[in-house]
């Protein structure tokens, strides 16, 4: 098989930063190559000796001036809700109720979720994001569409039908039973295939009753391995209708924990007003909370106190996300511009490196997937991603006075998105340039 030779920038990260001059926190090759065969890294450094190395034949692709990172990570978007963004609603249950649950209510048709999937792989493509964990529609078609589609891209995708069944349309309600079945055969019919991981998706505890949680649980138990992903204490009136209809729970967490969904495979999206109790909870079961900064920007829902949950004597693990349709933009890059600004009103700082750690490694290691995903070292998934800071006329001129890489990387994240990615790869082959 042929041999692809990047030849530019390299940075990819060994470790959380601890400030903005922790030098030892990243790797860093100014004249850098990344060799490339069936779609794994095999070597990567300084560019003469990765070109020694290469094969005579080796296609070779010089990306110099730009940056070649690890492809960008999305934790937690909805892959039906392409055409919710930008919908006006006042907060979070208006917004389902008026805009989400209707449009999702389309996926039953499987003309439709194909031709969204097409999309939505573009998208991610086009924004240098090469994996990313979705919510699909209640509907087994929609799964089917996106994992179709992911396989015929060759992309490492997670994802799962979400159950739900109640407190919706009855277009998008199934029963404990059709959610337990159906979610069974997805995984049979897709987890392992290509590079598609199907994860267990209970809705969030408002859309499924406890007989559906039991399932869920049923479900967990079964299949140990798998991601399991839902929502969690996003906004004050989901909190309080959810605890009226769990009055046992003592409180939104502990919901999720009565049913066994507590673990360190689960990634719970948004976690902003979690009390103490339940951080500590998270923090000893290990599990993820999915900060998505346009969405609780765009929704109203609240300040993720990412600094202070990183820092507690236990500690949250925490990956970062787009929540695409709630969310308002499919760029991490505007996502980090929007997570650093959120800590800005809270007080705190968040780093450049911090960022792009979170995009890369950092979310791949909440994935538990980062022998695989997240950075640039021999033997993962050749998912790579080339960025330009100087994309745009103002990030040129801007770009004229940067002196530093931090200083580089901070004007892409305040400035980019997708015309600041030059291409993008999965699986060593240049995707972005041909759609
Ligand atoms: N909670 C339950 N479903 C959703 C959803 O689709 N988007 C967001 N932001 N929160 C949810
Ligand atoms: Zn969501």
């Amino acid at each position: 098989m042929t041999q692809t030779l990047l030849r530019g920038r390299l940075l990819s990260f060994l470790r959380a930063p601890q400030s903005l001059t922790d030098t030892e926190s990243y790797r860093y090759e100014d004249d850098g190559g990344l060799l490339m065969q069936n779609g794994e890294i095999v070597a990567s450094g300084p560019y003469a000796e990765v070109k020694a190395r290469a094969s005579a034949d080796a296609a070779e692709i010089d990306h110099r001036p730009h940056l070649i990172m690890p492809g960008f990570i999305d934790m937690h978007l909805h892959f039906p809700q392409m055409q919710v963004i930008a919908s006006y609603a006042a907060n979070l249950l208006e917004w389902l109720n008026t805009y989400t649950f209707p449009e999702e209510c389309r996926f039953v048709e499987s003309a439709h979720a194909q031709r969204i999937a097409t999309h939505f792989y573009d998208e991610l493509i086009r924004h240098g994001t090469t994996t990313a964990v979705a919510y699909c529609s209640v509907h087994k078609t929609s799964a089917d569409a996106f994992f179709s589609e992911a396989m015929k891209r060759n992309m490492r995708m997670v994802g799962g039908k979400v159950m739900m069944d109640r407190n919706a349309p009855q277009g998008l309600l199934d029963t404990p039973q059709m959610g337990y079945d159906e979610t069974r055969q997805i995984i049979a019919d897709w987890h392992g295939k290509g590079r598609n991981h199907v994860a267990i998706t209970p809705r969030f505890a408002i859309t499924s009753t406890p007989a559906q949680m039991e399932a869920s649980q049923a479900l967990a138990r079964e299949f140990p391995d798998l991601h399991i992903q839902t929502h969690l204490s996003e906004n004050h009136d989901e909190i309080k209708f959810t605890c009226e209809l769990y009055p046992e729970a003592v409180d939104y967490t502990d919901i999720y924990a009565r049913y066994g969904l507590l673990g360190n495979k689960t990634l719970f999206g948004h976690c902003i007003h979690l009390s103490d109790r339940e951080a500590d909870a998270m923090s000893e079961a290990g599990s993820v909370a999915v900060h998505c900064p346009t969405s609780n920007l765009f929704l109203g829902s609240g300040l993720f106190p990412l600094k202070a949950l990183a820092r507690r004597d236990k500690p949250v693990r925490i990956g970062v996300a787009t929540d695409i349709g709630g969310g308002s933009s499919y760029s991490m890059l505007r996502t980090m511009d929007e997570a650093y600004k959120i800590q800005q009103l809270l007080g705190e700082r968040l780093n450049p490196l911090e960022s792009y750690y979170l995009m890369t490694l950092g979310n791949a290691l909440s994935l538990s997937l980062a022998d695989k995903i997240g950075t640039l070292d021999n033997g993962t998934d050749a998912d790579v991603v080339v960025l330009n800071a100087a994309a745009t006329p103002a990030m040129a001129l801007k770009m004229e006075v940067v002196k530093t890489l931090p200083e580089e990387l901070f004007l892409l994240q305040t400035m980019g998105d997708d015309r600041a990615i030059v291409e993008t790869y999965v699986a060593g082959i240049a995707f972005k340039s041909t759609i």
